[in-house]
């Protein structure tokens, strides 16, 4: 029979502890490279580019593009995300390859830059601007790019802001249309159906100088809430009943015929495989999928393939991992964690993406972050030299694909062109 004594349990549970703590030890992560990544490398030194660049796979991004139009259901219109993708060529490849018009705006210099680039597409402001943003936008447009301003929607969200442009839309003689901001569930302000809303209408209505373009129902959240207990169709469900609401009232002031000629958009990267039919949408905007940055690695965007990445040469390899001051550390730190044997310092750094070739490179926390020469440690299986190139996944395109000049476009084993970014502004 066992018999248990307070000795024997004491070095039971000490010999428990030691179990789970030599289970919790690192494996070491590193190993060979992947041939894509030193196919692409060999394409940047042929190139004779030898400083941080932001990559495109031109091929992954035409399959991204049509994974995206592939999947839109009969009648939905497809808006391109500018901010997401933002590079003058990089929305004019997508325009022709996914032939669309519609264009997601999101800043004041963007506007113009677009105007003057393409002035014949529909421009949909993602964010409501400020009306004296507005006002600069007419102020920095050339005569000759003045038609793009008729081709613009301009986002609203408050009765307010919609006395402020019609103020302007006289000032400039022009009519705008009006892009009225639906909150359904997202709660980043907008309308939603009742008073306010019927006002705001009714004011669209008597103005000569403003026309209702369409609604706005950006619903990112859905994918974020969790479908336990089916906590996310019932956010779903909210969402397009707030939607529908706000339609019926646009049929109350306008006549139920007016509503077909609505722009009704939503969705974003996240939650454009939603939209299974044009009863709420007639339009869906996205962009960050078509070039999949970390943040977008979701199960509905499986079909997608990262399109984009950051290279980065190498400055200088060591054999050995030491941090200033703690070099006495050294040998026991390797010991518990292999992932510390070998170090790299690149060029530049710092930047919102995750190292992924070669494989088990990890930022150390201990020597921090830096944007001139940033240490990343690897396992005992690293093979790296000086100017051979570290790849990195950003997290989002945004605010990261600004940060490294023209984009190097990858295809077919060699660069082939190279595509100025926007400018950086908010
Ligand atoms: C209004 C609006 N629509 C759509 C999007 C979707 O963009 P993406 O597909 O890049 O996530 C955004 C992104 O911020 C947005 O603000």
């Amino acid at each position: 029979m066992l018999r248990l004594s307070r000795r024997n349990l004491m070095i039971g549970g000490a010999g428990l502890a030691g179990v789970a703590i030599l289970m919790s030890k690192p494996g070491d992560e590193s190993g060979p490279r992947d041939p894509y990544f030193l196919a692409m490398q060999a394409a940047l030194a042929e190139a004779g580019i030898a400083s941080p660049t932001l990559v495109i796979d031109k091929t992954r991004l035409n399959a991204n593009i049509d994974t995206l139009m592939g999947h839109l259901p009969a009648g939905m219109a497809y808006r391109i995300v500018a901010k997401s993708l933002p590079s003058l060529n990089l929305i004019a490849h997508i325009r022709q390859r996914a032939g669309t018009n519609r264009l997601m705006t999101f800043n004041q210099p963007m506007l113009n830059a677009l105007s003057r680039a393409m002035p014949d597409a529909d421009q949909l402001l993602g964010k409501p601007l400020p009306a004296a943003s507005a006002h600069n936008y007419f102020t920095a447009l050339a005569p000759e790019d003045a038609p793009a301003a008729a081709n613009i929607q301009w986002l609203i969200d408050t009765p307010k802001r919609l006395d402020q442009y019609r103020e302007l839309a006289r000032s400039t003689g022009q009519t705008f249309r009006i892009n009225l901001e639906l909150d359904v569930g997202l709660h980043r302000g907008g309308f939603e159906a009742g008073e306010a809303f019927k006002a705001a209408l009714e004011t669209i209505r008597s103005a000569p100088e403003l026309s209702l373009s369409g609604l706005m129902g950006y619903e990112p959240h859905l994918a974020a809430l969790p479908e336990t207990l089916g906590w996310r169709e019932r956010a779903k469900s909210g969402a397009w009943r707030r939607y529908s609401e706000a339609l019926a009232q646009v049929a109350d002031v306008f006549g139920a015929d007016a509503v077909s000629g609505l722009v009704r958009n939503a969705a974003g990267s996240p939650t454009y495989r939603y939209y299974q039919d044009t009863d709420i949408a007639s339009e869906i905007s996205a962009g960050s999928c078509l070039v999949k940055p970390t943040h977008f690695d979701t199960p509905l965007l499986e079909p997608h393939q990262p399109a984009s990445f950051i290279a980065t040469p190498v400055i200088k390899t060591m054999d050995k991992t030491r941090l200033p001051g703690l070099e006495f550390a050294a040998d026991g730190q390797r010991t518990w964690d292999p992932n510390v044997s070998k170090t790299v310092f690149t060029y530049g750094g710092n930047w919102m993406a995750d190292p992924v070739d070669p494989p088990g490179l990890s930022y150390n926390k201990t020597f921090g972050r830096s944007s001139n020469q940033e240490m990343l440690t690897g396992g005992h299986n690293l093979v790296i030299a000086p100017d051979d190139f570290v790849f990195y996944r950003p997290h989002q395109s945004e605010a990261v694909f600004l940060q490294f000049g023209d984009i190097a476009v990858y295809e077919e084993g060699r660069i082939t062109q190279r595509w100025p970014v926007f400018e950086a502004s908010a």
